[in-house]
C-alpha cells in the first residue's frame, strides 16, 4: 500500500544495535535522528524531517532553543546537583519565578511528568485527611476515562487503556473513573465524601487529542469548589502555550487547586517538572516526607526559567493559536474522504483516519516520513500533529503539501 519505505544501511545499523540491546518497550518509526533545530530534524543521512510531534510536545520552543541551551551550558559548567541535603543559589529564585508567573504560592519541583502526577495524588491524599477531614485510609482520586498520566504503578493503575495495564497488576486502591466530558458523572461520583481530588487533562493528549466540550473546565471548577474536592489539572502536555495560550485551563479562565507541568518546561532537554499550589495544600506535606534526589537542581532551576522565559518573549502562545487555526483551516480544505476528523487547539491537533486497513495510519506516517514531516499514530487510527511553536505560515503551508501529498497513497 505504502512506498516502499527504504531503510539506509546506517538506519539499518542504529536500528538494530536498539533491537538487539535495547528493551523493546516503544514501537517507533524507523527513522534515526541526530541533529535538531528549531522546527526541524535531521536523519543520519543528513535527510530533513518537519517534527510534527515536538517530542510529545516537550520541544515547544523549538529544537536546541539557543536561550535555553545558553541557560543549560553555562549552568552546567558551574554547579549540576547539590541534591535536597543543602540549600543551591538558584532554587528560590526559580521557585519566586515560576510561583509568579502562575499566580501560585508554592511550587514543588520534580523531574519526570509521572512524578509531578505522583506529587499532585500525594498532596491531594494529605489534604484529605489533613484538611478535609477524610478518614485514615479512605482517601479517593478521581480521575478521567481514557487519561494518561505516565508508566508506573499509579498511573497504570488509573489507566483505561489495557496496553498500559494488562498484567501489571495488583493495582493502586482508592483510584476511581468517570468518563471524561461528563459533569453530570463528575457531580455523581463527587457525592462521595472520601472523595479529595479529582485530576484530569484539559485536553486529553494520547488519548488522541480529545477537546472536551466548552464549559467543560469551568463545570469541573464549580463541581470541585462546590464538593470540596481539589480540581488537579494535569498540564504537562496541555501547558505552556501548546494550546494557544499559556495553560489550557486559560481558555475557560480557569485557576486548578493543583497544576502540574512537565515536558516543555525544559524545553526538551532534560526531564524537569514541577507541582504548584497554594500553602494550604503544598504546606501538609513536611520536610522529610516527599522529594527526589534531581528535583530543584540548579541545572534544572535555570533551563526552566530560561525555557519559560522564552515561551512569554517569543509570544510562543500567541503564535501557537494563530498558526494552529491556519493549520485546521487547510487540513479541512484538503477534503480527504480518509479523514474522519480534524480537532485541537492551538498546535495540539489530530487527525482520525478512517480507512479498512487498520495499518492506515502507521502507513500514512511512514509516507509521511518519506516525504519529509514526522508525525506518530495514537491508538491506531489517530495521528497527532504537533509541531514546535514558532513554526512560520510558510512552513505550515509546506507542511500541509507534505501531507495532502502523502494521503494520496491510501486507496478505497
Ligand atoms: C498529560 C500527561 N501527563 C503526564 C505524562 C507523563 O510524563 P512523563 O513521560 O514525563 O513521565 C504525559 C506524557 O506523555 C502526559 O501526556
Amino acid at each position: 500500500m505504502h512506498t516502499a519505505n527504504f531503510l539506509s544501511e546506517k538506519t539499518n545499523y542504529y536500528l538494530e544495535l536498539e533491537n538487539k540491546y535495547g528493551a523493546h518497550n516503544y514501537h517507533p518509526l524507523p527513522v534515526v535522528l541526530k541533529k535538531g533545530l528549531g522546527v526541524h530534524l535531521w536523519d543520519v543521512d543528513d535527510k530533513r524531517y518537519y517534527d510534527f510531534l515536538s517530542g510529545y510536545s516537550a520541544v515547544n520552543q523549538g529544537h536546541c532553543h539557543p536561550k535555553i541551551i545558553d541557560a543549560l551550558k553555562s549552568q552546567a559548567e558551574v554547579l549540576t546537583l547539590t541534591s535536597r541535603a543543602f540549600h543551591n543559589n538558584l532554587l528560590g529564585e526559580y521557585e519566586q519565578y515560576i510561583t509568579s508567573y502562575f499566580g501560585y504560592d508554592k511550587v514543588l519541583p520534580m523531574n519526570t511528568g509521572v512524578e509531578g502526577g505522583e506529587t499532585a495524588i500525594k498532596l491531594a491524599r494529605r489534604w484529605g485527611y489533613q484538611v478535609k477531614g477524610v478518614e485514615k485510609n479512605k482517601a479517593k482520586i478521581l480521575f478521567a476515562e481514557g487519561n494518561f498520566w505516565g508508566r508506573t504503578m499509579a498511573a497504570i493503575s488509573s489507566s483505561t487503556d489495557p496496553s498500559s495495564y494488562n498484567n501489571f497488576g495488583p493495582f493502586m486502591p482508592g483510584f476511581e473513573l468517570v468518563p471524561y466530558n461528563d459533569l453530570v458523572s463528575l457531580e455523581k461520583a463527587l457525592q462521595d465524601k472520601n472523595v479529595a481530588a479529582f485530576m484530569f487533562e484539559p485536553i486529553q493528549g494520547e488519548a488522541g487529542v480529545v477537546v472536551p466540550d466548552e464549559g467543560y473546565i469551568a463545570g469541573v471548577r464549580k463541581l470541585c469548589s462546590e464538593y470540596n474536592v481539589l480540581m488537579i489539572a494535569d498540564e504537562i502536555q496541555t501547558g505552556l502555550a501548546r494550546t494557544g495560550k499559556m495553560l489550557a485551563c486559560d481558555h475557560e479562565n480557569i485557576k486548578p487547586d493543583i497544576l502540574i507541568l512537565g515536558k516543555a518546561l525544559s524545553g526538551g532537554t532534560l526531564p524537569i517538572s514541577a507541582v504548584l499550589c497554594n500553602d494550604d495544600i503544598m504546606l501538609t506535606i513536611k520536610p522529610g516526607e516527599h522529594g527526589s534526589t534531581y528535583g530543584g537542581n540548579p541545572l534544572a532551576c535555570q533551563v526552566a526559567m530560561a525555557a519559560l522565559q522564552v515561551l512569554k518573549d517569543e509570544k510562543m502562545a500567541e503564535n501557537a493559536a494563530e498558526m494552529g487555526l491556519f493549520f485546521r483551516d487547510e487540513l479541512q480544505k484538503i477534503q480527504s474522504t480518509f479523514i474522519s476528523c480534524i480537532r485541537g487547539r492551538g498546535l495540539l491537533n489530530a487527525i482520525v483516519i478512517e480507512h479498512k486497513n487498520p495499518e492506515a495510519a502507521w502507513d500514512l506516517c511512514l509516507e509521511l516520513k518519506e516525504q519529509g514531516l514526522l508525525a506518530k499514530p495514537t491508538h491506531g487510527d489517530k495521528i497527532r500533529f504537533a509541531p514546535p511553536l514558532m513554526i512560520t505560515k510558510e512552513q505550515i503551508q509546506d507542511s500541509i503539501s507534505i501531507i495532502k501529498q502523502s494521503l494520496s497513497i491510501l486507496q478505497s
